[in-house]
């Protein structure tokens, strides 16, 4: 394969590598889930958003948004995982497409459509984002959600440039820390990990930074950052009831309001990027 020849500039790794670990780790996953789940942990609502949990209500909320009325769009949801997102698209009117380099997630999701009633309206294609062949031009919208930190951000911002109908839009919602150095640093460190551990779900996950965001929206013509928790961090190390984490957000939403300085410590961030009329 192409991807073959160009070793991942994070780490030894060449593309086709990190997409094999990867599958890898999600089709162990799915494999779970196939054998563990019920068909209520499948069943969506068509009026409420999937929201994983509490967290994802802000920022997912704002991301969703950025979309408008999904009713006859053409979307591609980039890494959709089990397809909660995909298939809330298509119970809303939406024309779909999802891909993801794990066949074992793109079964779960599958079988989510069935259950929902969306099986026709969904297509399932098993190729990474960074070489997804579909005709230039192809989509409305390319939404993504946890999953940027996962791609060649350089070839897959172009290619979902390229993928996207002029007026197009992508959006992709993301946790992150654009702190320097010296402190991503100090939070992998042996000494902070043993007592709060660098959660990641595939060996060589690594978090967005500053850098991979700059290189992921070159391509588009215009690109809005909207930045959402900062003591909402708090929640990577406990559980907080829900009268504490509403709170905490209003808390949030006043100093990312008020103070920009702060952006750089918060924990996602939603791209809206453009590609011109
Ligand atoms: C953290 S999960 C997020 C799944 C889903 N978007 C969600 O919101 O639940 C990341 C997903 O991205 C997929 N993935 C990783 N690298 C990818 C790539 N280069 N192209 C497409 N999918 C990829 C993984 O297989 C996994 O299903």
């Amino acid at each position: 394969m192409l991807e073959h020849a160009h070793a991942h500039d994070h780490g030894q790794l060449t593309l086709e590598e990190r997409h094999e670990h990867e599958a890898e780790t999600y089709d162990e996953l799915a494999k779970l889930f196939l054998e563990q789940w019920g068909e209520e942990e499948y069943l969506l609502d068509r009026a409420t958003p999937p929201f994983p949990n509490k967290e994802h209500v802000s920022f997912l909320g704002y991301a969703l948004d950025q979309i408008g009325p999904l009713e006859g769009k053409r979307i591609l949801e980039a890494g959709t995982g089990t397809g909660n997102l995909l298939v809330w698209f298509a119970m809303n009117g939406a024309e779909v497409v999802g891909n993801d380099v794990s066949a074992g997630v793109m079964e779960v999701a599958r079988k989510r459509a069935s259950i929902n009633g969306v099986l026709e309206g969904v297509d399932f294609v098993h190729q990474p984002i960074e070489s997804l062949d579909h005709p230039a031009g192809s989509f409305d919208v390319v939404f993504g959600n946890v999953v940027a930190h996962h791609f060649d951000v350089g070839r897959a911002g172009r290619n979902i440039y390229r993928l996207l109908k002029p007026g197009g839009v992508a959006v992709f919602s993301e946790p992150v820390l654009f702190a320097p150095d010296w402190v991503s640093k100090l939070r992998t460190s042996s000494a902070v990990t043993r007592y709060f551990p660098d959660v990641k779900h595939s060996p060589d996950e690594r978090a967005f930074s500053r850098r991979m965001l700059t290189e992921f929206s070159e391509p588009f013509d215009s690109v809005d950052l909207r930045y959402f928790q900062i003591l909402g961090r708090v929640q990577n190390f406990a559980q907080v009831s829900d009268e504490t984490w509403a709170r905490i957000e209003k808390v949030d939403t006043w100093l990312l309001d008020h103070v920009p300085w702060l952006y750089p410590v918060s924990r996602w961030v939603v791209m809206t990027m453009r590609k011109a009329d």
